[in-house]
């Protein structure tokens, strides 16, 4: 048994105290009498664990592999990595996996959804990640996304291989519609995303629209069909680029239905604003989607870090405030309003993406999982952008850090 006194939980204005017992939070209140071990968080802000909701864990550390992304576009992207992948091993995919995973770790992630390429014949990715996943599962949980990376239609039996990986126990759909070779076959493969997802159970997380091009609405016959099926609240619409320069009162008929679908969102701010206006001149766009206005809505939305160092973004650690703090930034939301329930962007907001509600969060009777950061309330965590001091996945310590010490060496300091 552990208890954590002075721990400042979000929203609370007074510390309480935290009881774990058999890996789960026994009891929360303001004195708990209990003979055990003592930690005390010294008013540091605890939250549920950071949550990446959108990943290619497939991909990590191979931004230096091939020939380099020269254009810096989403499409040459998906070249370079497309003549690289028939390189591919279990072994080697393990581990570079494993390192991506161990970086956002260090930075209190505990839940990933990573999208895995399928479309490749032997399916190699699939298999590494269905491994990783098993070999992980007690310190993080993945959700793997069956990812066509070159389109369902567009990409040789790309259908038979959205199947098979549905098969092996990918545990959710993907899909990359306005990569099809035209809009019929990408309206085709969203049909087909939704039959699967009904078919076999699943989840939906489609790379949808991730383009600058307003023509490109497959979000609009997704979420038609989700809401249609009632499965709003399964599906994920990734990226949505395209939302973001659609007009606004096709936005405004939009932003109803979505609403009505419960669908939720994934906005992945330092990837796409790199990857996208790249054929603006200026004005140049920011390349997200409506993100505070799809917030202002009540529709769920969250922020994911999409890659590590792969043929589209050359950086990239897993750091989830650092995410936040470039997706507030982009889409203008560091009003003291919009701080408040910030962290929320990047915590349970993307658990209910992966709906994960009924396990996630800092409630008595759940698994004891949760962080603690180097700020003393939310305000101060976003504008510091703290460091993660500690990281506790079922009452355990998966990291904990030493206090950082500064050697003074000006009279300033004392002040
Ligand atoms: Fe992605």
């Amino acid at each position: 048994m552990k208890k954590f006194i002075n721990v400042r939980r979000k929203g609370c204005k007074t510390p309480v105290e935290i009881l774990v017992k058999d890996g789960m939070f026994e009891k929360i209140a303001p004195k708990i009498e209990a003979e055990c071990e003592i930690i005390d968080l010294e008013g540091n802000i605890v939250i549920p664990p950071y949550v990446d909701p959108h990943m290619h864990l497939d991909y990590v550390y191979t931004a230096n592999l091939g020939t380099q992304n020269g254009s810096g576009t989403l499409f040459e992207g998906i070249q370079r990595w497309s003549e690289q992948k028939e390189h591919l091993s279990i072994e080697e995919v393990k581990s570079r996996a494993i390192r991506g995973i161990q970086s956002e770790m260090k930075h209190g992630v505990q839940y990933i959804r990573t999208h895995v390429d399928v479309t490749e014949p032997n399916l190699t990715a699939l298999k590494a990640l269905l491994e990783v996943k098993e070999e992980v599962k007690d310190v993080v949980e993945l959700q793997l996304v069956a990812f066509p990376q070159e389109g369902i239609y567009a990409y040789p039996r790309g259908d038979e291989l959205m199947e098979e990986a549905m098969k092996m126990g990918a545990d959710c759909v993907g899909g990359i519609p306005h990569y099809e070779l035209a809009r019929e076959f990408g309206e085709k493969s969203i049909h087909k995303i939704v039959e699967l997802a009904v078919k076999y159970d699943r989840l939906i997380d489609v790379h949808c629209d991730e383009t600058d091009d307003v023509q490109s609405r497959f979000l609009e016959l997704l979420n038609a069909l989700v809401l249609i099926e009632g499965i709003g609240n399964k599906t994920t619409a990734s990226h949505t680029c395209s939302f973001g320069s659609a007009d606004n009162s096709y936005a405004y008929r939009m932003m109803k239905l979505l609403k009505r679908s419960g669908i939720n969102f994934v906005s992945c701010p330092t990837e796409n604003i790199f990857l996208q206006g790249r054929q603006d001149t200026y004005p140049k766009r920011r390349g997200i989607t409506r993100v505070k206005e799809l917030h202002e809505e009540g529709i769920n939305v969250c922020f994911a870090q999409d890659s590590m160092s792969d043929p589209w973004y050359p950086l990239g650690t897993g750091s989830m405030i650092h995410i936040l703090d470039h997706g507030l930034h982009i889409a203008q939301m560091i009003s003291p309003e919009n701080i408040e329930n910030a962290l929320d962007f990047v915590t349970i907001n993307g658990a209910k993406a992966m709906n994960l509600e009924h396990t996630y969060g800092i409630e008595e009777g759940k698994d004891a999982n949760f962080i603690v950061l180097d700020a003393k309330n939310e305000f101060d965590a976003i504008a510091q952008r703290a460091g993660t001091l500690m990281s506790i996945h079922r009452g355990e310590y998966l990291f904990e850090m030493e206090p950082a010490k500064m050697k003074q060496q000006n009279s300033i300091f004392m002040r």
